[in-house]
Order: structure tokens, then sequence, then C-alpha cells
């Protein structure tokens, strides 16, 4: 992984290098209504203070689990035992990038969606309250971790999310198998260059022209970086949008060419 002063001077490189935002000088309109109606909505919505407060109480809970280090492991706790507070505050995608795939969710309506990485269920809860009538699966590796998750749901009264436990070299598969499309996809575990290509490469058959893939932490670590790119270049997706902290496919044919976009979020 990358050092935090040179992931700063890569952040600094996309401030640079992204379109401003605002949608000028896009000459996709796809791309335009996706950064007017989905990046710059400001609304609030009710979803929002109920995830949030499960949120702070996480960072607040004291108490300590034993987890496995599956995939990348984390930056910042090494260990194997750690309080629920220090893996609320690190591990869990912020509230801009949570909102984010809320609204996205909301807008495009997918029926199937898959998360890798469960966490304490702070993302999922976003994805499954955006769509209620969605079918949606989240893997989680570790058993402590997962328990939370699903005590979170409940607290949230979400009971359409179907937890998948294990490591997801083994879990991934035989879950692919039992399902024929997914409409949307958050891969947010495990980052690393091999494991990363082999989600994509599994998910692949899966994907249909209105499927959208979403990658977490794309410029993490050079084989992050190295992975995207090599994602990116499949020909099957038609459409990137690298957020920096996120990357996002589309696979939409009547994109007649394959576009890549940096956008300022
Ligand atoms: C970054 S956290 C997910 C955060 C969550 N998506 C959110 O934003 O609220 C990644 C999670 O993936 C799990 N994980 C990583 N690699 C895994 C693997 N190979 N198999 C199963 N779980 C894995 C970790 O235990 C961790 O809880």
């Amino acid at each position: 992984m990358y050092s935090a002063a040179q992931l700063f001077f890569k952040y600094l490189r996309y401030r640079f290098i992204a379109l401003n935002g605002k949608g000028h000088g896009t000459h996709s309109p796809f791309v335009y209504a996706f950064i007017k109606n989905l990046l710059n909505d400001q609304r609030s919505f009710y979803a929002y203070e109920q995830v949030e407060q499960i949120r702070l109480q996480m960072r607040k809970d004291q108490r300590s689990i034993q987890i496995e280090d599956f995939g990348a492991g984390s930056r910042v706790h090494p260990t194997s035992t750690r309080k629920i507070s220090a893996i609320a505050a690190s591990s869990l995608k912020p509230k801009k990038y949570g909102q984010l795939l809320f609204r996205m969710v909301a807008f495009f309506q997918p029926k199937t969606i898959l998360e890798l990485g469960t966490s304490l269920g702070i993302t999922s809860a976003y994805l499954s309250l955006a769509n209620p009538g969605a079918k949606v699966w989240s893997m989680e590796g570790a058993p402590a971790i997962a328990d939370l998750a699903e005590s979170n749901f409940k607290t949230l009264g979400i009971d359409h999310i179907q937890m998948v436990r294990g490591d997801f070299d083994k879990t991934l598969a035989p879950l692919l198998e039992t399902i024929e499309s997914l409409d949307f996809v958050f891969v947010d575990g495990n980052h690393r260059y091999a494991p990363t290509v082999n989600y994509f490469n599994l998910l692949k058959p899966k994907m249909r022209e209105h499927s959208i893939l979403i990658f977490d932490d794309i410029h993490w670590s050079q084989e992050m970086e190295v992975a995207w790119e090599e994602i990116k270049k499949d020909e099957s997706i038609s459409l990137t949008i690298d957020l920096f902290f996120i990357g996002i496919v589309f696979f939409r044919k009547e994109q007649l060419v394959k576009q890549d976009f940096t956008i300022h979020y």
C-alpha cells in the first residue's frame, strides 16, 4: 500500500487532472447527467440519518472483537483484536461515498445488488435502504464482524440483505452460480491485484448492459492501480469514472466509443 504522503500526492494529482465536477467540458450526455443528478445532489434523505446514527454508535463502541485478517489487511490496525470503534473509524466507506452509492441505487433501481466486504454493514445499509425491493447479498469473512453487521441490519429494520459468510475466494464462485445476473456490485475487500482481477473475471459473466460495477480504493496501492488499469481495458466495458477513492464501471452499449473519465468529487 502507498504511504499516507504518497497517497496525498496521488490525490493532488487526481484533483489536478479531474474534471471540475460540474460537468462543464463533459461531452458525454450520460456522464453530464451522472454528475448533475448524482454527484452534485445535495439533498438529505431520511436514510442518511438512520445509517449515520448506527455509524456513530459503532464509533463509540469500546468493545473489542477478534477478527481474522483477510486480504490486504489494514493500514491502521494490523492486529487481530480490534475495538469496534477503531473498525468504524478506519474500515468503513465515509458517508460521502455511502450516500453517493445510496443515490445511485435510488436512481438506477438495480434489482440485484452484491457487496464484497460488509464490515459493520454501513454501506450495505445505504445500498439496501435505497431500494427495499432489491435482492441484496453482502459478503464478509470475519464472523464477529458479520454478527455486528447483522445486528445493525436488525436495528435498522432491514430484512432483505442475505449475508454470505466466509472467504470470498471460497464463497464468491458458488454464490454466483446461484445468481443469473447482477445489476449493481460494490467490491470493497481484499484490495490486492490478483484477487481484484479475479473477482472482476468471476463477476463479468453476470454483468448486463445496465449493470454497474464499483471498485473501492483503486489508488490505494500500486497493485490496485495496476488492477484498475487492467480492468478498464476490458473490451466488455464502455465507460469508467474515476472518483479517486472509488472507480465506477459501466457496460452500456449505447456508449459507442469507450471513454474513461476522471471526475472531481
Ligand atoms: C473495507 S471493509 C468493508 C467496508 C464496507 N463495505 C463499508 O463501507 O461499510 C472490508 C471488509 O472485507 C472483509 N474481507 C476482506 N477480504 C476478504 C476476503 N478475502 N474474504 C472475506 N471477507 C474479506 C474484511 O473482513 C472487512 O470487514
